[in-house]
């Protein structure tokens, strides 16, 4: 089956670790622990990435067991019920043999996220899993992905060091997953890198930003500088203005917990759309270490100037405050346009405008690339629409080009069109995974053709957080 055929593949570049000065195949058995089980993250997101990489033969039952902790008191087969729900709503297409096979692989572990009694016995039933699978003592892989609110990132990394590193030097590894927003602004931000820098080597941390694993955000790179065709073009001369845009339409239901303490700016603006606007306005890394396209990143973050308060619009949708886990009285944003200038040779004068809302009227995520009237126009054209591009995230990926073509027939009129690559149609058969798959399987078993850590994080500075 497929799954095997992608078993074999990666098993051809399988990890490899140094043991004092050799390097050795990663061969010990693997713990996922989702601490945050309970939540919104694990359910739509980290499950259902863990169960199709289940299905595509990259998490193998012989190696792989996965733990859920979170406060919340239900059992395994509470936990497994509630993933089961969602798989099947999602994708019906799943067999459901496959699904009761993946969920056995689960167990859960109900503890508080700073006291030593939770994590002293997480760290024995992964014990438990590690001695039954007879892995080479100490080679085992412990992965800790921290599907929680930044608040009590520092109190789980300590329990963690504390109690649940694997045991021994022989070989395997401790790694945690840290979600987006790193912090509340830029103080609580260096302090929280700080606090973990103390506990974990910077190889250990992952700091995952789910969008960079999005097709088409991949995709940024291979477009841009791939082609002749957008090089001359991407520019102040060109480009009149650029607009992100990512619009949902639910709302932030029973996630008031996480979200009323951060709000739609830390909670997208300052992390997805800026990860997004940073590869549409850097300069050509030198490479595609992950070091040089951060470092590109980092010249476009440093060139925005400060935002002006004309230029941004805060808003909260109807009903917000009737979710029981939303305080009465929140004045928590779950909408916001923000307008961000660089200020640089290829950008001045061009706004990018950022847009990001919750509860809206329909799901999308997308790049508008809006080019200027064409000079001197001999068509009058003008009325019917710009050259624009867009870039489509979700749903449906989609690149698409407006463009102005004659009227077909005898008349000599003009008419706006599309040059579509829409992805469905045009890659029939290819099965996009979601960003949480690609994610999670370059945590413990990286791909070597794109750097490892190109989704993290790397210390963008929060300018918008400066307001
Ligand atoms: P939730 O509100 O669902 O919180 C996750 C779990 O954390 C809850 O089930 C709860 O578990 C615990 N929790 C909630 N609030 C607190 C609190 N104030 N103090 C301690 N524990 C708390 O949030 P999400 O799962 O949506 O988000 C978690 C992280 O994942 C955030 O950093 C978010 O940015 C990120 N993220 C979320 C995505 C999503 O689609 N939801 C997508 C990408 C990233 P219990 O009470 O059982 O311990
Ligand atoms: C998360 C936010 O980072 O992204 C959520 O915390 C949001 O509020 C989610 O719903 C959206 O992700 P996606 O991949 O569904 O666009």
């Amino acid at each position: 089956g497929s799954g095997e055929w992608c078993l074999q593949k990666r098993d051809s570049f399988k990890s490899e670790t140094l043991v004092g000065n050799e390097t050795v195949p990663e061969i010990g058995c693997l713990s996922i622990i989702v601490l945050g089980a309970s939540g919104d993250l694990a359910k739509k997101k980290t499950f259902p990435a863990l169960f199709h990489l289940y299905c595509q033969g990259f998490l193998p039952p012989i190696e792989v067991h996965i733990f859920g902790y979170a406060r919340t008191k239900i059992s395994d087969d509470e936990l497994r019920n509630r993933i089961r729900g969602y798989l099947v709503s999602e994708r019906s297409a799943s067999p459901s043999k496959d699904v009761s096979k993946f969920l056995q692989l689960i167990k859960y572990v109900s503890g508080s996220y700073d006291a030593a009694e939770g994590f002293q016995m997480l760290d024995k039933e992964i014990s438990k899993h590690e001695t039954s699978k007879n892995s080479l003592e100490g080679s085992s892989r412990r992965l800790f992905y921290l599907a929680l609110p930044p608040s009590v990132y520092p109190s789980v990394c300590r329990m963690i060091r504390r109690y649940c590193m694997k045991k021994s030097n022989l070989g395997g590894w401790t790694r945690i997953v840290v979600e987006k927003p790193f912090g509340r602004d830029l103080g609580s931000a260096e302090e929280l890198s700080s606090q973990i820098g103390e506990l974990f080597d910077e190889p250990q941390i992952y700091r995952i930003d789910h969008y960079l694993g999005k097709e088409l955000v991949q995709n940024l790179l291979v477009l841009r500088f791939a082609n002749r065709f957008f090089l001359p073009l991407w520019n102040r001369d060109n480009i009149d203005n650029v607009q992100i845009v990512f619009r949902e339409d639910f709302g932030t239901e029973g996630r008031g917990g996480y979200f009323d303490e951060y709000g739609i700016i830390r909670d997208i603006i300052q992390n997805h759309l800026l990860q997004v606007l940073c590869l549409v306005a850097m300069e050509k890394p030198v490479s595609l270490k992950p070091e040089r396209i951060r470092d590109e990143k980092v010249k476009v973050l440093q060139s925005v100037l400060p935002i002006k308060d004309e230029e941004v619009v805060l808003g909260q949708y109807e009903g917000y405050r009737d979710d029981p886990t939303v305080p009465d009285h929140s004045n928590t944003p779950t909408f916001a346009t923000v307008i961000l200038r660089i200020h640089n040779e290829r950008w001045e004068g061009v706004p990018f405008i950022l847009k990001a809302g919750k509860a809206l009227n329909s799901r999308k995520a997308e790049i508008r690339v809006q080019f200027k009237d064409v000079p001197g126009d001999i068509f009058k054209c003008k009325k019917q629409g710009r050259n624009e591009f867009v870039i489509r995230l979700q749903p449906s990926e989609a690149m698409y080009m407006k463009l102005m073509v004659k009227q077909p027939g005898l008349e000599m009129s003009t008419v706006q069109s599309e040059l579509d690559l829409s992805y469905r149609q045009r890659y029939q058969g290819v099965t996009i995974p979601e960003a949480y798959e690609r994610l999670i399987l370059d945590t413990y078993d990286p791909c070597p053709f794109l750097s490892l850590k190109y989704y993290c994080l790397q210390c963008l500075p929060l300018q918008l957080d400066k307001r």
